[in-house]
């Protein structure tokens, strides 16, 4: 770095016509992916994407980020939206700009090692859809898993971005694994692979601005092939890392705009184009067309995302994430899932196990998917261990990582824990070593079967593929076979008025208008109704004070709709006039006084498997012994129909809590006399998953 200001400016005016650098920074922004993922939960959706689309797109930027990561995941599972479709949309408005994604090599964009075909055929769409730039990573830096993907991506002709995933095992780069040999060999291993561009992913704000310096000096003395740097703010370090590693030669820093930066993002473009102007490496970026498209974002877009924001906390930096080097994101889900199971106290404990499940599980990188993993397994290891066993409920995927299908551990896993992981293993116990897709069966095939009749489109059945139970879900609001729920559809800048509103009026007190009066004594003509809205029952009493309610409307009993068998009055609670099943003359002192209610209806034993649980729980409950929920999740399958022998100890359900999948094991020896959830139902803790007896 040399030359400072070279041109002279007297205004923001001048900037504008300024000399180009000899060697300017390029910039990829990130907002619309790892921006609004690491502050807004992945929520955003792409109609808040195309008011500032065409002005970044004038920006010059060498990238922007658009997909992959989380976006596929929570688009279809939340938003309702397809992510296929978010390419195609934002194409039409970035015409110049060439798009990123981040794709987890094997992994695609889900959170296990998918197969060849999944793989290949993910990418090919992809870039048919107009993908340009592939920023591959694999959480273990195995490259073999980058193999299929990146055969796929050079035969779209795109560019293939490799990354290193930074991490440490001390506070500083170093120590046994991953110093800055480590880093040199797997640069020149993605040399080999024709690597179009390496990037440097410091997913967990972890590089501090030396190691930077050193870092990049390094792999620009190592390869010609450029240099991109990706590091979050979490920690604080990551302007001063920028900058370091531009001194160093760094080709392209990953920024967001402002208003989607620092907190877990990535710091902010505008203080580094400031930093940079009229230096060798001046961006040439328009700092007033920036803040510009901040000015949209701020007005138009973020009032709808800032209840997302999580503000618990005044700093916007994380010191925690120095101390325990874990990604922002996963502590975000390990502190949701600690909360959700009311054990947030334990979250020291937690801190204190996770560098050991690490270690145990081979020093792996934490990086979506190893973080879940870990993260998930600590947290286990946390509420279920006790003295006599570690270990106690080990995940699906840490079974799969101690066979090896995610890939080489950068040292190996403890052979203790690999033993007890692999014990009943459905692959076997003997780990494998080779490639991980070499051993994955197709899987395009089967899932066109599962979705016959519902679609044939390669890209729902992909997106099946990756995500069977929610994608599931999805194609069936997309097709209309099933409704969308309210909670999945976008809110307007109206509708965050009105609540904004409601809110103020909370606060000062407005919004219930208190009832003074004094809770009426229950007169001898209430009628107490069972109302059953969506299979949920309730117990309503209706007091009319002027006597029993007149009866209006009488329904013939030949019209009468079968569904309304004693006990299973329609809801229609909006109205005073309840009609009731027996028609009652007007005055008439036949309602007998405070009626018992009807007791509440048995499930009646129908063939469905599943059935609701509100209104079974409880009754299926004294026939045996349930098998409850250790946390909260979502089912993904049961591994047993009603009438099954069971052995205690076998996998009788695979619950889902924090993506990471865990079969629960039968409590005792059986048959299995209820099962009260279906695939895709979200529990809570202690919700009673099934009855055995
Ligand atoms: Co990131």
């Amino acid at each position: 770095m040399s030359d400072h200001f070279k041109v002279k400016m007297k205004s923001i005016d001048d900037y504008e016509n300024r000399p180009k650098a000899e060697n300017p920074l390029k910039i990829q922004d990130l907002t619309l992916r790892d921006g609004h993922q690491s502050l807004f939960a992945t929520r955003g959706r792409t109609e808040d994407m195309i008011p500032v689309a065409e002005m970044m797109d004038e920006i010059g930027f060498w990238g922007v980020e658009v997909w992959g990561g989380a976006t596929f995941d929570t688009m279809h599972r939340f938003l309702n939206e397809d992510p296929w479709q978010r390419i195609r949309t934002l194409k039409r408005y970035f015409k110049k700009t060439p798009f990123s994604m981040l794709l987890r090599g094997q992994n695609v964009v889900g959170y296990r090692n998918y197969a060849d075909d999944v793989a290949k055929a993910f990418v090919e769409k992809a870039a048919e859809n107009g993908m340009d730039i592939f920023r591959t990573f694999d959480a273990l830096n195995d490259f073999r898993n980058f193999e299929t993907v990146v055969a796929a991506i050079k035969d779209c002709g795109k560019h293939f971005q490799g990354c290193i995933c930074y991490s440490l095992t001390e506070p500083r780069m170093g120590g046994d694994v991953y110093n800055l040999d480590y880093y040199i060999q797997k640069a020149k291993d993605l040399e080999k692979m024709s690597a179009d561009s390496i990037c440097i992913k410091d997913m967990a704000g972890l590089m501090a601005p030396y190691d930077a310096f050193e870092l990049i000096k390094a792999l620009k003395e190592t390869t010609d092939i450029p240099i991109h740097l990706h590091s979050h703010f979490t920690s604080g370090m990551a302007p001063m890392t920028h900058l370091k590693a531009v001194e160093a030669g760094v080709d392209i820093i990953d920024t967001c705009m402002s208003s989607y930066a620092y907190r877990t993002s990535h710091p902010a473009v505008e203080p580094l184009v400031m930093t940079l102007l009229g230096t060798n490496r001046d961006t040439g970026f328009d700092i007033k067309a920036l803040a510009e498209i901040n000015n949209v974002l701020e007005k138009e877009v973020l009032p709808k995302y800032k209840y997302l924001l999580d503000d618990s906390k005044v700093s916007i930096i994380d010191i925690n994430v120095l101390l325990h080097q874990t990604p922002g994101g996963m502590l975000s889900n390990l502190v949701n899932q600690l909360r959700e199971m009311d054990a947030l106290d334990r979250i020291d404990e937690v801190y204190a196990e996770l560098p050991k499940v690490r270690k145990d599980l081979g020093q792996i990188p934490l990086v979506t998917p190893t973080s879940q993993i870990v993260g998930t397994q600590t947290v286990n290891n946390v509420l279920f261990d006790d003295e006599n066993e570690n270990y106690k409920m080990i995940t699906a995927q840490v079974k799969d990582l101690c066979y090896g299908l995610y890939g080489k551990t950068a040292v190996p896993i403890s052979a203790k824990l690999q033993k007890k992981a692999l014990k009943g293993y459905e692959r076997g116990k003997k780990p494998i070593t080779c490639r991980p897709g070499e051993v994955i069966e197709p899987e395009l095939e089967k899932a066109k079967k599962d979705l016959k009749g519902l679609t044939t489109d390669l890209e729902d059945i992909i997106l099946y593929t990756l995500y069977p139970v929610t994608g599931k879900k999805f194609l069936m609001y997309k097709y209309g076979r099933e409704p969308v729920p309210d909670s999945m559809k976008a809110k307007t800048l109206e509708d965050v008025k009105k609540e904004e509103e409601l809110i103020a009026r909370a606060k000062a007190g407005k919004l219930v208008e208190k009832n003074n009066e004094a809770v009426p004594e229950k007169s001898e003509h209430t009628r107490s109704f069972n109302v059953f809205v969506d299979n949920e029952f309730f117990k309503v009493s209706v007091d009319e004070p002027d006597g029993p309610p007149v009866v209006t409307y009488a329904q013939p009993p030949a019209a009468a709709p079968t569904a309304m068998s004693h006990g299973q009055l329609q809801p229609v609670v909006q109205s005073p006039v309840v009609v009731p099943q027996t028609p009652v003359v007007s005055a008439a002192p036949s309602v007998p006084s405070a009626p018992t209610p009807p007791p509440v209806p048995k499930p009646s034993s129908s063939k469905t498997e599943s059935k609701p649980a509100a209104s079974t729980a409880s009754a299926a409950e004294a026939d045996g012994t349930p098998l409850k929920a250790p946390m909260p999740g979502m089912i993904v399958r049961y591994e047993k129909e009603v009438g099954d022998l069971v052995s205690e100890g076998d996998a009788v359900v695979v619950l889902e809590a924090m993506k990471m999948e865990n079969a629960l094991p039968a409590p005792v020896s059986g048959t299995i006399k209820a099962i009260n959830y279906k695939s895709g139902d979200s529990v809570s803790k202690n919700d009673v998953l099934c009855i055995i007896g």
